[in-house]
């Protein structure tokens, strides 16, 4: 199986949990993880499982405003931007993809609450994928930072956990293949 896992991260949380994912993931086969900045040249229909995840910004994806937020927040907090932080994001990179089939799945990182206050980023992410024609093999999942933006403990250990069973479920499902209806 070959699976492409695609990231956003302003402060490196979720590209270790997108690491932690592909770790999980491997076990099934190949596993390619990139970063959104680097996901133009991507050819998806290559791949047997795309996996997408970001951060949780303001309820959902990050915008560009958000991300200048981000910027902002790492000049008081002790937290290290990750290269190209403040360029595209994993909204504009779905915003800009054709119409596909395959299979999918989504996650993201947020802060530790109740999702009704928190939000959450891969629910977006998920809606836009299933849109773009993806099966989503899995529910979207979430992956939980402290107050000082610092992956939890335990996290990472999940999140491959997770990645195996995304693997066994995207080696049991047939991907629904376009239709002429779909058009
Ligand atoms: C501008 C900004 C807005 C945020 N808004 C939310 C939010 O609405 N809900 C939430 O749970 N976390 C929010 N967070 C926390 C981020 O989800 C957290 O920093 C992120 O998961 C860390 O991932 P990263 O290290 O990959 O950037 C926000 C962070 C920033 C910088």
């Amino acid at each position: 199986m070959r699976t492409l896992v695609v990231y956003e991260s302003m402060f490196g949380n979720t590209r270790h949990v997108a690491d932690a994912i592909a770790r999980g993931l491997a076990s099934a086969g190949t596993v390619s993880t990139v970063p959104v900045t680097r996901a133009d040249d991507e050819d998806l229909s290559g791949y047997d499982l795309v996996v997408v995840g970001g951060p949780t910004h303001v309820h959902g994806m990050s915008r560009a405003s958000t991300r200048r937020g981000a910027v902002d927040t790492a000049r008081t907090q002790d937290v290290t931007l990750e290269p190209d932080a403040a360029s595209e994001g994993v909204r504009e990179w779905l915003g800009a993809l054709p119409r596909t089939h395959g299979k999918a799945a989504a996650f993201d990182t947020r802060a530790d609450g109740p999702v009704l206050l928190t939000g959450t980023a891969s629910k977006g992410i998920g809606r836009k994928l299933r849109r773009l024609g993806f099966e989503l093999v899995a529910e979207s999942e979430s992956f939980l930072v402290d107050k000082e933006s610092r992956l939890e403990e335990g996290e990472a250990v999940r999140a491959e956990r997770w990645g195996r069973m995304l693997a066994q479920r995207a080696g049991s499902t047939r991907a629904e293949t376009p239709s002429a209806l779909d058009e």
